[in-house]
């Protein structure tokens, strides 16, 4: 192989979205989550592929975001989730929703002098802390929607803080609260008279094993994309739930190949010296590219079949392999995997660097990185 090269399945990405389908009562709606560039997979293709495989709608983090998903081709209706920041009038003009969370959003939306009504989502922060009117506030904030010329409610939703987490199991867990907190609104703005079209709060985790919190729609990504956020969260996994495919698999090819003594040096800091006589493969592939710095040392690929380490520190454009199990049948351009259904998972690299899936798969649509679409499992060259 030639260059870094993330190969997205979009077969892979339709048996995730089958596999969170089937964790669904009927008529049960499902937003795909598509930020941050699908999580580095590339939104503009994974959205209209994911409305050809039947999702609902889709979940993004911002205006630019839910424009571009427009832009190519996505009909179905789009939710920016995070708060509102410029752009108001076009992504009204194209039938974008937007997420309500106090009177001055309501306000910004009001201003933008929209043609059409704005359809919004009532944010209510039931314990994530990080977005939304405060269960005691969303009474008015749904008289003041009501009220509201240009705008109506679609739905009233909330985030949950520890779904993939074993707190979500848990009668009295953090979840447990938010969740009685959620419904509690529910009732109390149904109690008013409010009509609520739709409530959600469900992510990946929650999707997968916490029906109470389906309500009417879902929101998952991660799992969409075929991880979990830590082997703990994926040691969670109700049995009868089938496995998830990795959508993305990270190769790079080798660039150079060469013998070192026993005692020699690898990379900045000599932070790792060969323990005996091997061979050393130098990857066409560093933390510019988005694979993790923090990697050196702890993480492993897969050559030829057989797990081997990343040796001293990653660099911006390139890493080394100790690929003495290999020795002599590693040459120039072989494809190495650093992340895949084959090769290391990401939850897994993510729990031993400190981190979670997300942070490794958002950083696959770094600019060096070649991407390529396949249906099924891709042939591997080189
Ligand atoms: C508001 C909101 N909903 C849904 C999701 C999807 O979460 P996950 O990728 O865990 O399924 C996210 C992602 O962080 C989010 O911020």
């Amino acid at each position: 192989m030639e260059e870094p090269t993330v190969t997205v399945d979009l077969a892979a990405l339709r048996h995730n979205l089958g596999v969170l389908r089937d964790r669904l009562r009927p008529g049960v709606r499902l937003m795909a989550a598509l930020k941050a560039d699908a999580y580095g997979h590339g939104a503009e293709v994974l959205g209209p592929a994911l409305e050809r495989a039947g999702a609902d709608a889709f979940g993004v983090a911002t205006a630019a975001e839910a424009l571009a998903l427009r832009a190519h081709g996505v009909t179905r209706p789009i939710l920016v989730l995070g708060p509102l920041r410029g752009c108001l009038r076009e992504v009204l003009a194209a039938d974008v929703e937007l997420t309500v969370t106090d009177t001055a959003s309501l306000t910004a939306i009001e201003t933008a002098g929209a043609a059409a009504s704005a359809r919004v989502h009532l944010k209510v922060d039931t314990g994530m802390g990080r977005l939304g009117a405060a269960p005691e506030q969303a009474l008015a904030l749904a008289q003041a929607l009501a009220r509201s010329r240009s705008a109506e409610l679609a739905a009233v939703w909330t985030h949950l803080a520890c779904a993939d987490e074993p707190d979500a199991l848990l009668p009295d867990g953090l979840t447990a609260r938010q969740l009685e907190r959620f419904e509690a609104t529910l009732a109390t703005l149904r109690r008013a008279g409010i009509e609520v079209p739709l409530a959600h709060a469900a992510n990946s985790a929650a999707t997968l094993w916490l029906p109470r919190a389906h309500y009417d729609l879902v929101r998952p990504g991660l799992a969409l994309y075929g991880h979990h956020a830590t082997p703990a969260a994926q040691a969670l996994l109700p049995a009868e739930v089938r496995a998830l495919r990795p959508v993305a698999t990270l190769r790079a090819p080798v660039t150079f190949v060469k013998r070192v003594a026993r005692g020699a040096s690898v990379s900045y800091g000599a932070t790792w010296r060969a323990p005996r006589d091997t061979e050393i493969a130098t990857v066409r592939l560093g933390y510019a590219d988005g694979y993790p710095r923090a990697a050196g040392n702890r993480a492993e690929a897969l050559v030829h079949g057989v797990r081997v380490p990343v040796v001293g520190r990653v660099c911006m454009d390139q890493l080394m392999l100790d690929v003495g199990a290999l020795a002599g049948s590693v040459a120039l351009g072989d494809a190495v995997t650093m992340l895949g259904p084959d090769g290391p998972s990401a939850a897994a690299l993510a729990a031993r660097l400190g981190t979670v899936s997300y942070e490794l798969l958002t950083n696959l649509n770094a600019p060096r990185l070649a991407r390529v679409y396949v249906d099924g499992p891709a042939a591997v060259s080189g």
